[in-house]
């Protein structure tokens, strides 16, 4: 499944005239691929993921599924709507959707949509539970709303997995969780993508998130594509992503301000580790 936006511009419609968000956009996503796409608040993130996942139609540009020119999924009929069913979208606080009396059935209510048999709906809503890391003979029957933060919003992107997308798109998956709700996403998020012919587009403005996942990354600001290329390439660029109204995870911050007081030290450390490692050779090497 590959998603393609080529010259793509948006535009909302509000009081009789247009207000312009996304401009000349040009993206890729096909299986394997794991995307990143930041920004600040207001760049267009949430827009560009509709986009991406056929819920809102350019003003201008193509965008297709397959190579196929396809219209929105909200007027999909045939050959477009089921592709477009292939691609799995997880809004930002998913967790306020939950509606059911039970996880399971929550879960259970887009497979049975899709007019799955019961049996399968069961075994999908047991493996998308699995896959999200909770037990399904231990939550499967509690209300939803008696979970924590973190576990409501695993359930909720269960009930997007038990769909089995070839694409899953995530709106700020970790915003609002504590450290260990955080772990839990990126450990399931992690788990997908390793799966043969998966792709991932995560959107985040969590620098952190990024640099721990993402294969490639896209800057957006004011609408347009900023910055492009592999996580090192956008940290090193420290400078521009502040211009651009982001903050670099504490790490590359760190080496940014080592490197000012003269150390030797790389700009484009991914994680901690990096990081210490750096630091050591630095040491080490009588600095
Ligand atoms: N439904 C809407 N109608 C009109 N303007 C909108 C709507 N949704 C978002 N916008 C505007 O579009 C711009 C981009 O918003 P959004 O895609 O939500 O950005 P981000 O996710 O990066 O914060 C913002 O200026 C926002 O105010
Ligand atoms: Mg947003």
């Amino acid at each position: 499944m590959e998603i393609s936006l080529q010259e793509v511009t948006f535009a909302y419609q509000a009081a009789g005239r247009q207000w312009p968000v996304l401009k000349d956009i040009n993206l890729r996503v096909a299986p394997g691929d794991f995307l990143a796409i930041t920004g600040a608040g207001g760049s267009g993130k949430s827009t560009l993921a509709m986009l991406l996942a056929g819920l809102l139609e350019p003003v201008s540009g193509r965008v297709t599924l397959n190579g196929q020119p396809v219209r929105g999924r909200g007027k999909g009929i045939g050959k477009g709507l089921s592709l477009w069913q292939k691609v799995g979208m997880v809004f930002q606080q998913p967790e306020q959707q939950l509606f059911a009396e039970t996880v399971a059935e929550d879960i259970a209510f887009g497979p049975r949509n899709m007019g799955l048999p019961a049996d399968q709906v069961g075994v999908r809503v047991k493996a998308a539970l699995r896959a999200v890391g909770l037990d399904p003979d231990g939550l499967g029957g509690r209300s939803p709303f008696t979970l924590s933060g973190g576990q409501q919003r695993r359930v909720a992107i269960a009930g997007i997995l038990a769909l089995e997308p070839e694409v899953l798109i995530l709106d700020e998956p970790t915003a609002g969780l504590d450290p260990a709700g955080r772990a839990g996403i990126i450990k399931l998020i992690r788990a997908f993508c390793q799966q043969p012919a998966r792709a991932v587009v995560l959107i985040s403005h969590n620098m952190a998130d990024v640099a721990e996942l993402a294969r490639q990354v896209v800057v957006l600001h004011q609408g347009r594509v900023a910055l492009q290329g592999t996580p090192r390439e956008i940290f090193r660029q420290g400078e521009a992503l502040r211009s651009y109204g982001l903050l670099p995870p504490s790490w590359t911050r760190l080496m940014q301000g080592l490197h000012r007081q003269g150390a030797p030290v790389p700009l484009d450390v991914l994680n901690l580790a990096e990081a210490r490692d750096a630091i050591l050779a630095w040491l080490g090497g009588g600095g």
